[in-house]
């Protein structure tokens, strides 16, 4: 097994890494720094966009351009003119919340949650954008919103909300995109740090980056820990399956704050690349409008 870092720079927050077959390239947001970026599977020919707000997830649609999450809402953003035009703002107006991380269930819905900016209220809520870009709440209470994934069948939603240190899991009903019967599926203290961004492997295992731990983290559908791949960066927010063969994996973390026991971090807000892990993912669906 090999990382390295994919780019040489570093980001504010990097996040919501997204393989794109079709392209054979890979995506990923720049919450804090505002931004979509894209390389090529091995980090060449980087590519910025930048965009008019905290960015905190990103789909790719299935007629072309991608969908944003920004601060308040849902946009679409055209790769070809940089331009950004809402489709849905639920949360227009909040100035205390912003959008955290989204990813798209296997029917064309995309599913994105919000925190509080201070990580310290239950602000956040948990929206789900049709193709129709209907927009319905589907659960709030959030503090910091985090790894939508969904088991191979589609039919087991994991989720976290990272200030209860908790990842859960719940029933996923395909037909209506609704949600029932959430339990917790890794409590606090199983693993070191805090449950960030998340996707889950063809074997449907449960990959999550383990936030101020360095780390990322593979448990068993029935919450084990099977497997630990370390990470320089401290900070690490989030993971996903790509490259030609959809056994590479993409990790990326934060910048900022300074942690107390490792305070420098010299690579925090840098995207890394895994390969030889010997594990397959599954490409993520486009958003289906
Ligand atoms: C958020 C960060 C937060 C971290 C904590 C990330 O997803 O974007 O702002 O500090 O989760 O786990
Ligand atoms: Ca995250």
């Amino acid at each position: 097994m090999n990382i390295r870092r994919l780019v040489t720079f570093r980001c504010e927050l990097a996040e919501g890494p997204l393989w794109d077959p079709d392209s054979a390239t890979i995506y990923w947001v720049d919450i804090l720094g505002k931004a979509v970026w894209r390389a090529d599977a091995g980090g060449d020919n980087p590519r910025k966009w930048d965009l008019p707000a905290h960015v905190g997830a990103m789909a790719l649609r299935r007629n072309g351009g991608a969908v944003v999450a920004l601060a308040t809402g849902f946009f679409s953003l055209d790769f070809a003119t940089g331009r950004c035009h809402v489709l849905a703002e639920p949360a227009a107006g909040q100035t205390r919340t912003r959008f955290n991380d989204g990813k798209v269930d296997r029917r064309g819905r995309l599913l994105a949650g919000s925190m509080d900016y201070g990580e310290h209220d239950p602000l956040g809520a948990l929206y789900r954008l049709d193709a129709d870009f209907g927009c319905t709440r589907l659960m709030d209470g959030f503090t910091i919103f985090n790894a939508p994934c969904w088991s191979p069948d589609g039919g087991t939603f994991y989720y976290a909300d990272s200030a209860r240190g908790t990842l859960f899991a719940a029933d996923y009903d395909l037909k209506s995109g609704t949600i029932s019967r959430s339990r917790i599926f890794v409590g606090p203290d199983v693993a070191p740090g805090a449950p960030d961004g998340a996707t889950v492997d063809a074997e449907g295992c449960v990959w999550s980056a383990r936030w101020g731990a360095g780390r990322v983290v593979r448990f068993t559908p029935d919450g084990r820990i099977d497997r630990t791949i370390e990470v320089p960066a401290k900070k690490t927010t989030s993971i996903a399956f790509g490259g030609p063969d959809m056994d590479w994996i993409y990790i990326t973390s934060m910048k900022d704050p300074a942690l107390p026991d490792d305070p420098a971090d010299p690579e925090s807000g840098s995207v890394y690349l895994v390969t030889g892990a010997g594990i397959k993912g599954i490409p993520e669906p486009r958003f289906a409008g």
